[in-house]
């Protein structure tokens, strides 16, 4: 990132993660553009932010096409954007078997669909400013078996993979592509209803991370190289973990 205040776009802004991006990212950008389905929260986002950098809300359900759609349109008007940070998300709980497939399919919309328009709608204005950041919000799913939230982790896995070809895809344009993929972490996700029945008791305290402190992680990563950031210790071991198992699978 370089002194120039630019513009920002950061998906599920009124809360978590995306609400911390955006405070974050204030001293550094003219204008955020801010989407979520809260009005009131983006709002109040606004008005905190007022002074430091001119918050613009677009209040947008990213599963349906007129949201992605209102979302790539502030992203052309507003722009050009040097950030975008694709982090709106849910997750729900329970065997696929029994799932109601439109929320699956909803979750596949907002987890997959939406960052690849957005992504596609930035890369023209960012391949052209020879610059420009773009933050995929993951998780350390990505790298774990995922039984009872097998459609979340597919998502992530996918962001990730998709990420690393990404980047390697625009290095030569001066774009930097991140794959951002946290654990536990202290936001609103486990209490959303789609989520119901997860015991947030059941994992000790040493395992939550701060949002801020995720954030924090990722844009100082950004000065950096590499596209998968696990920020924290503990989860950077639970991964190392993981795949060290699966390569022993792979020892004859
Ligand atoms: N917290 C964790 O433990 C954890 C761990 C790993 C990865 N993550 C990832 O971090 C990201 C942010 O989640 P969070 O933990 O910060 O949870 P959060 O506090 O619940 O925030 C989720 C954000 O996504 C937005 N969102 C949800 N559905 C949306 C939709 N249909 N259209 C537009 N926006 C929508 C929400 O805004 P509205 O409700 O206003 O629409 C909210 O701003 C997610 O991608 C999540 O998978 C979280």
């Amino acid at each position: 990132m370089n002194n120039v205040k630019g513009v920002a776009l950061v998906t599920g802004a009124s809360s978590g993660l995306g609400a911390a991006y955006c405070r974050q990212l204030a001293n550094q950008c003219k204008t955020i553009i801010a989407v979520g389905r809260r009005a009131d929260r983006l709002e109040a986002l606004r008005l905190e932010l007022e002074g430091e950098t001119c918050v613009y809300p677009v209040v947008a359900d990213l599963t349906t096409v007129e949201g992605v759609t209102r979302s790539v349109e502030a992203l052309r008007q507003q722009g050009p954007v040097s950030i975008l940070v694709n982090n709106a998300g849910f997750s729900t709980l329970g065997d696929f078997a029994d799932s109601a497939l439109d929320v699956e399919l909803q979750m596949v919309r907002l987890h997959i669909d939406a960052p690849l328009e957005l992504v596609r709608a930035a890369l023209p204005f960012m391949r052209e400013q020879g610059a420009g950041s773009i933050i995929n919000v993951s998780s350390v799913g990505a790298y774990l078996d995922m039984q009872k939230t097998a459609v979340y982790g597919g998502c992530k896995a996918f962001l990730l993979t998709f990420s690393k070809a990404l980047q390697a895809e625009e290095a030569g344009h001066g774009i930097r592509v991140q794959c951002i993929c946290p654990g536990l972490t202290r936001t609103e996700i486990h209490d959303n209803p789609h989520f119901a029945g997860f015991d947030k008791s059941r994992f000790p305290a040493g395992m939550w991370m701060e949002a801020d402190e995720v954030v924090t992680e990722s844009l100082s990563a950004l000065r950096g190289t590499e596209v998968a950031v696990i920020p924290g210790r503990i989860n950077r071991d639970l991964v190392r973990k993981s795949l060290q198992q699966q390569l022993s699978l792979l020892e004859e």
